[in-house]
């Protein structure tokens, strides 16, 4: 049923009708609640009520005047815009109309930042905030996405029980929580960015080494990454790789992969996480190496230029592998790798929410991206686990579960970088996350050269492992050592 605004009586509203704010006024429909719908061209909001009307209430509305006006209160706006100026447009337009207590919205991929600054700016005119992060894509929107909300607890009162019910669910539990104040849920969001890059820069390195070294044809790593969705790597990216890699180009019977170009595009949250870990200070290897390897796959002119000097000769870098053994190899190597990414974004959230004063439950944020996002997979069951036993837990990789998963694949992971170095084929994202793991768990790292030469050109001083204090050697004099 569907019909013109009068009186106040949608549950909440959606602005911005582009194909992510259809979907999820769709879905909010569907699941009982009566919906006032607004786009800046009408067209948009009409065409979405002949379509679709008879799916639920949807209150259809042509200016922001009528849209504001049939919400009851306090109102809750979602603001589906892309990111950026256009969300501080919407904002300003709707301010204006709104009153107190009112709780405005914002679904977009926002700038965890810009969050925190918009929250403050409607805290002045006595409006909630609620950068909220959506994942799942288009699918994902209308038939169950995750849902991962920030803002305020009041907000979330009111807010919360509609977002739980249009959300992924999970033996009976929503993919969708309150997961901290203020800019918490896009900063959540971001890191969840982050991770996908990360994962698919290692679907793509263990594609690009099955095919390379291991000889196999695109239909042939399509079985592969079938068969390793019935494991532990059970996961929507390793199930649509298969799907992707089986795929033949209908106009040139190619394998689709071939035919399309290779150089990675990003909108921008891989690069706001890897900038926001340097902040905080948080070494999330896998993700920065994930992004750097599309920025390198774009830098078409240095790759040809760099192709004609090093020539390659085929015999020289043939590697010869068992293919079977290899696979496997690459599945241990893959687990691995996936571990190590998971756990540094997951302490970067650890570090974001001490930053900002954000109160994040790991193991709930583990939980709601089970279903529904874009990494949903398996074993972030067992990263609830984890910080559910454990929720101080210094790393997710010492954990009885994943201790014994990276103990198990460690050979087969220092066996596939090191093949790939031989062959020539770069795996970034392989290469950074076992050195990550070298790095935590030598006994002694060469900083200690580090702090030495700092001293030396510096006088940046340093700490001694048999005395307490900090020091400083003499290095253009005596070489007399003094208590800084
Ligand atoms: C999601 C996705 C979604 C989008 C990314 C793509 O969770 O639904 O992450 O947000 O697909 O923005 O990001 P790039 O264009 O940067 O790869």
């Amino acid at each position: 049923m569907s019909e013109q605004a009068g009186t106040a009586r949608a549950t909440i509203g959606l602005t911005g009708l582009a194909v992510m704010g259809r979907n999820l006024a769709r879905n909010i429909a569907r699941h009982g609640h009566t919906i006032a719908v607004h786009n800046r061209t009408t067209a948009k909001m009409q065409d979405l009520l002949d379509e679709h009307g008879d799916e639920g209430d949807f209150v259809g509305t042509e200016s922001l005047e009528e849209f504001v006006q049939a919400i009851e209160k306090p109102r809750v706006v979602l603001v589906m815009v892309k990111a950026g100026p256009g969300t501080d447009a919407v904002i300003d337009d709707l301010v204006p109309l709104l009153d107190e207590g009112d709780i405005v919205v914002d679904c977009g991929n926002a700038h965890y930042a810009d969050t925190m600054r918009r929250t403050e700016q409607l805290q002045e005119h006595g409006l909630h905030f609620v950068g909220t992060g959506v994942s799942g894509g288009e699918e994902g929107a209308l038939n169950g996405p995750s849902i991962m909300v920030g803002g305020t607890d009041q907000a979330y009162e009111r807010l919360g029980p509609i977002l739980e019910s249009i959300a992924a669910q999970v033996d009976g539990e929503p993919c969708c929580a309150h997961v901290g104040e203020g800019g918490a849920g896009h900063f959540v969001k971001m890191v969840h960015n982050g991770i996908e890059y990360a994962d698919m820069q290692l679907i793509a390195e263990s594609y690009d080494l099955l095919r390379s070294i291991g000889g196999l044809e695109p239909a042939e790593i399509a079985d592969v990454f079938g068969r390793w969705n019935e494991g532990e790597l059970e996961s929507f990216l390793i199930q649509m790789t298969a799907d992707v890699l089986r795929h033949t180009d209908s106009g040139t019977g190619q394998p689709f992969v071939d035919v399309v170009k290779d150089a990675a595009e990003q909108k921008g949250t891989g690069r706001w996480t890897v900038q926001s870990a340097l902040d905080l200070g948080v070494p999330i290897t896998g993700i920065a190496e994930a992004t750097f390897a599309r920025s390198l796959s774009g830098h078409g002119e240095q790759r040809a230029a760099a192709r004609k000097v090093f020539t390659t000769d085929p015999d020289e870098q043939r590697v010869d592998v068992d293919r079977e053994a290899f696979v496997d190899d690459v599945q241990a190597a893959l687990y691995a790798s996936k571990v190590v990414a998971y756990a540094q974004g997951f302490d970067q959230i650890k570090a974001g929410a001490e930053e900002h004063g954000w109160d994040i439950d790991l193991g709930q944020v583990a939980k709601i991206w089970r279903d529904g996002c874009i990494i949903r997979a398996r074993f972030l069951g067992r990263i609830t686990e984890a910080y559910t036993d454990e929720p101080d837990l210094t790393t997710l990789l010492t954990t009885a579960f994943f201790a014994d998963a990276v103990k198990e694949g460690v050979d087969a992971w220092r066996h596939v970088v090191a093949t790939a170095a031989q062959g020539g084929v770069p795996v970034p994202a392989f290469g950074s996350s076992l050195s990550y793991f070298d790095g935590l768990r030598r006994e002694r790292l060469p900083a200690s050269l580090i702090q030495a030469l700092r001293d030396n050109f510096g006088a940046h001083t340093y700490q001694r492992i048999d005395r307490e204090g900090t020091f400083h050697t003499a290095w253009a004099g005596d070489l007399s050592e003094s208590e800084a």
